[in-house]
């Protein structure tokens, strides 16, 4: 009940959130695209994991610790938590806005409802922790991080609609089973260097001749679901034509992000003009 409620507000933000999230997609795209390792590294590629949620974890705990310290008297010690909160805050942004600029719709919109909260909460963490380096404590230090802390909870609420409601950076074969079976392929022909899309059963597969090589890869992107079959062929990997993720195409590695999953692979044979298939890993 309380989920509906907080989806119907936030469903309703498009006068402020719509435009602000271009203006945000149109600075951070700016700044990340010309720099593909970097975005890479903040997307989590090396990981295999999106990385923006492993540091989110670290400023939450240094503000529920710098709020158990100022409850016991311990400004010193609450103002260095803090300190540690704003520093993970603004990796976990870096991190972030790495994964936003390639949202849409519904997504970017709850994307930018949340990182504009998590912005204010920052600022606020920030006043608070100047004021904590004066001589004199004020009560208006602790107010300010006492809201600053109703903030990141609010906003960490909206962040886990992103991920575990609508879906984003959620490997998108999480729940396709490994199989040891040979399937037959639909197709009788496949041309060199061209991404031909085949269903073997109920799966739709990229499949792609390479010399005398045959490759394929599922032709779901691991990213946000795009036909990889769509997409071209890059110095062997197959490059999703929706947001650039690259995926190598003799085994399925994710070599350039914003996917950070691997790509299903499946090992081809052919025999007569007649085309199999079976997934190479098993998990
Ligand atoms: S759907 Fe985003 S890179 Fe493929």
């Amino acid at each position: 009940m309380l989920h509906g409620v907080i989806e119907r507000i936030l469903d309703a933000q498009t006068v402020w959130a719509d435009p602000l999230g271009k203006l945000f997609v149109a600075i951070f795209a700016a700044l990340y695209k010309p720099v593909p390792a970097i975005k890479d590294l903040l997307h989590g590629v090396w990981l295999g994991h999106p990385l923006h949620p492993a540091i989110t974890d670290v400023p939450i705990g240094a503000y529920v610790v710098a709020l158990v310290l100022d409850l016991s008297g311990q400004r010193a010690a609450a103002t260095a938590a803090i300190g540690v909160g704003i520093v993970f805050m603004l990796l976990a942004a870096l991190a972030g806005y790495a994964d936003y600029i390639d949202l849409e719709d519904k997504t970017r919109r709850f994307g930018t409802v949340h990182s504009s909260l998590m912005l204010v909460a920052l600022v606020l963490y920030l006043v608070s922790f100047l004021m904590r380096l004066g001589a004199v404590p004020s009560p208006a230090e602790v107010w300010l991080s006492v809201i600053g802390f109703l903030i990141v909870i609010s906003s960490a609420y909206i962040g886990g609609e992103l991920v575990y409601n609508l879906g984003t950076q959620v490997d998108r074969h999480a729940w396709r089973g490994g199989g040891t079976k040979w399937a037959a392929l639909d197709v009788t022909e496949i041309p060199a260097d061209k991404p031909v899309k085949a269903k073997a059963g109920a799966q739709t597969l990229v499949v792609v001749r390479r010399g005398s090589a045959l490759e394929a890869l599922h032709d779901v992107c691991a990213h946000q679901g795009c036909s990889l079959s769509e997409g071209k062929l890059v110095d062997g990997t197959i490059e999703c034509g929706c947001h650039g993720s690259r995926y190598r195409l003799r085994d399925g590695l994710v070599v350039r992000g914003p996917a950070v999953f691997d790509q299903p692979h499946y090992e081809v044979r052919e025999a007569e003009g007649k085309f199999e298939v079976r997934r190479t890993d098993t998990r």
